[in-house]
């Protein structure tokens, strides 16, 4: 094969966040906003991308110069991935990539590990690697630590899996939940976040009050081990009970804004069973469960509280050829 097409998608994080990064279980499910990556072998030795959405168009640069000198921050989760799925495989041929977005980096939907994922399978479509999920996840999660040096690895496994995953740190569990939550509203706070300063703050936090804030990540982990049983039982309004306190210990570990209190605030009171922020914190995104018939109510209440609705299918197929 010459030339391959797949996809992956983002992911929006149901209970867990911060937790998860030591050593605690989280639980993920992935969306119907996709990247999409094509990617084709040539006849020259160069790494060529085009990828508009992120401001790089013509980025060219020899193979045995990946992951040197200065790389753009747009380019920099293909090029590694790249480089580190090359060099595990020892491949040494000329790629040309181009990568497409259905959205936004500003959502912390998880476009860059989308797209690292999206590297790895089309390497391993195109030179017939045969990689499981579990190969992917783990190139593409060392490829996010190489440039990141933080993170749990969720976002990268809700990008290979798909669907709604329990998730244990660093992919020490990858467990596929049968389904995701229904009307589970997903509200926009208008402020971009940024993932790695958050996880910095909680770990000062930690620094200076280490037993205070392992309790927080106990408590944390407590509620998600209830909320997957929730899941399974289909027990929606205890299950927005959960939100509510899993909400409060972010707020304990100071990753939440006033915006999304009160997006939170108000969404329970138009008679969301719970509602908690998704993800790093900062801003980015709340989600709201709700029961059928308030699903409007709790919308209007977001958008009154100055959130932007956004409109996202959960439970989606993981990594695909198109
Ligand atoms: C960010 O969306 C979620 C965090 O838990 C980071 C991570 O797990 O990599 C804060």
């Amino acid at each position: 094969m010459k030339k391959v097409t797949v996809s992956a998608p983002g992911k929006l994080m149901l209970f867990g966040e911060h937790a998860v990064v030591y050593n605690h279980p989280c639980i993920v499910t992935s969306i119907n906003e996709r990247i999409y990556l094509t990617a084709e072998i040539t006849n020259f030795q160069n790494f060529e991308l085009q990828a508009p959405e992120v401001g790089i168009t013509n980025y060219t640069k020899n193979i045995n110069g990946l992951g040197k000198g200065k790389i753009p921050k747009g380019a920099k989760f293909v090029e590694i991935a790249v480089k580190n799925v090359f060099e595990k495989y020892s491949l040494k041929n000329g790629i040309k990539i181009t990568t497409q977005s259905d959205f936004s980096s500003e959502f912390g939907f998880g476009s860059s590990s989308a797209s690292t994922v999206c590297t790895v399978k089309a390497v391993s479509e195109l030179f017939k690697l045969n990689l499981s999920n579990k190969d992917i996840f783990e190139v593409s999660y060392k490829t996010v630590l190489d440039i990141q040096n933080k993170g749990s690895g969720f976002d990268v496994a809700a990008a290979a899996y798909g669907g709604t995953l329990y998730f244990l740190t660093e992919g020490k569990i990858i467990e596929a939940l049968p389904y995701s939550l229904p009307n589970l509203v997903v509200g926009y706070s208008g402020i971009k976040a940024d993932t790695v300063t958050l996880i910095n703050s909680v770990k000062d936090l930690f620094n200076s009050n280490p037993k205070m804030v392992e309790g927080i990540y106990e408590s944390i982990e407590l509620l998600t081990n209830s909320a997957k049983n929730e899941i399974l039982l289909k027990h929606w309004q205890l299950l927005g009970t959960l939100m509510n306190e899993n909400h409060k210990l972010l707020c304990a570990l100071g990753v939440s804004i006033p915006r999304l209190d009160e997006m939170i605030e108000q969404a329970v009171n138009a008679g969301a069973y719970g509602a908690k922020l998704s993800g790093a914190g900062g801003g980015d995104c709340m989600i709201a469960l709700s029961p059928k018939e308030k699903t409007k109510d709790v919308e209007n209440a977001i958008i009154n509280a100055g959130g932007k609705i956004l409109k996202v299918k959960m439970h989606t197929e993981g990594v695909k050829v198109e």
